[in-house]
């Protein structure tokens, strides 16, 4: 047990700069060009063996499950950054007007350093960062890491074009992939934002942090952002929005199975079922099969049969409590230096300094 600082101050940031915020993103997001869905994405992860063999792995077991790393493909990179513009999904914009409004105070604490991120997506609420960087420093480092090709390469396109003063060094790779950089760029701070952590499950998060702690040098810090919003109404809005992107996100998984591994899935027959479990603070994101199915992986000449009603699981997002998550980080070797919240504490973006 590392103990660690139990009590560390809560910055709430305030509701007009919140509203500003809002509006200057969708501002920088309308006027963001669309990117090429066609072709598949380099995933990073290998070949379409790789997928192959992870899927075949899910539907081995029981109940089924699928890896979500594989809901991101080009067009899957493309329904995310929609389902992130969605009135209901409240995580992005509560964590693009924090960063907005506490950047530079960010940016004062760490000093001139590499900004490291994971999962970087398309990088627009980093921006709002990179840009209190190159306010106070003149100029930014920063090497996002994501397993979709298509949008590492859009977001390094965009960044170019709105702040030039980025020197951008993307990094196709799984995180596994990205922690041996770490240590070459210290002194640095890895990011890792949209509540991404959420993802992982209780080992996979332990790896993660274990991975995450022993690359990073004494010193560097750790920007994380949190979902903590205990309100299920909200939550279960947020992963069902009405204009339907989370379904095609689900839907799109199988649609790309079909493409790369001839699995010749009727995504019509499936249902996109996600719903907070509060006894496991977390969604829980399924595909539920309307009819009867049967999965074809190409590359094993395999048929996996599915009864109609079945659920695979293809998601989950946790949700957090900061009580616990202090104590958990410090087991790490992670100092919480600060948290900024949003005034519903909807949202948490911690600054974690690394022992
Ligand atoms: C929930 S999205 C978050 C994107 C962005 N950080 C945000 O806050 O909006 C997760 C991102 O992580 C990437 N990703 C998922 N699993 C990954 C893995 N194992 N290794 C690297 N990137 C991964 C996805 O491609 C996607 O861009």
């Amino acid at each position: 047990m590392a103990g660690g600082n139990r009590n560390p101050p809560v910055v709430a940031v305030g509701t007009a700069s919140y509203h500003e915020t809002v509006a200057a993103m969708a501002a920088c997001s309308a006027h963001r060009t669309s990117y090429a869905l066609e072709g598949r994405d380099r995933t990073a992860t290998g070949d379409s063996l790789e997928f192959a063999h992870s899927v075949a792995r899910g539907l081995d077991d029981s109940p089924r499950w699928l890896d979500c790393r594989y809901l991101y493909d080009a067009a899957g990179s493309h329904i995310f950054e929609r389902i992130c513009e969605q009135p209901e999904y409240y995580l992005t914009r509560t964590e693009g007007a924090i960063l907005a409004a506490v950047g530079l105070d960010i940016a004062l604490r760490t000093g001139s350093i590499t900004l490291i991120e994971l999962g970087s997506g398309s990088s627009i609420k980093t921006g709002l960062l990179l840009d209190a960087y190159c306010e106070l420093y003149g100029n930014a480092c920063y090497t996002p890491v994501d397993i979709s090709s298509s949008i590492l390469e859009h977001a390094r396109e965009e960044l170019a074009a709105s702040l030039p003063d980025v020197q951008v060094a993307p990094l196709n790779s799984t995180y596994d992939g990205a922690f041996p950089i770490f240590r070459e760029h210290s002194p640095a701070m890895l990011l890792f934002l949209g509540s991404t952590l959420g993802n992982l499950n209780e080992a996979e998060s332990l790896d993660f942090w274990e991975r995450v702690a022993a690359n990073l040098s004494s010193g560097d810090y750790c920007l994380l952002g949190l979902d903590i919003n205990e309100d299920a109404a909200t939550i279960d809005a947020a992963y069902n929005d009405a204009a339907g992107w989370s379904e095609a996100f689900t839907r799109n998984l199988f649609a790309r199975m079909n493409r790369e591994l001839g699995s010749a899935i009727a995504t019509d027959a499936i249902q996109h079922v996600a719903a907070f479990n509060r006894e496991c603070s977390r969604v829980e994101i399924y595909a539920r099969f309307q009819r009867a199915q049967s999965i074809y992986i190409e590359p094993f000449d395999r048929v996996f049969e599915l009864e109609a009603g079945e659920q695979i699981l293809t998601e989950i997002s946790c949700k957090f409590r900061l009580e616990e998550m202090v104590p958990y980080l410090a087991d790490f070797d992670f100092i919480t230096e600060q948290i900024y919240t949003d005034s519903d504490k909807r949202f948490a973006v911690l600054l974690l300094e690394r022992r």
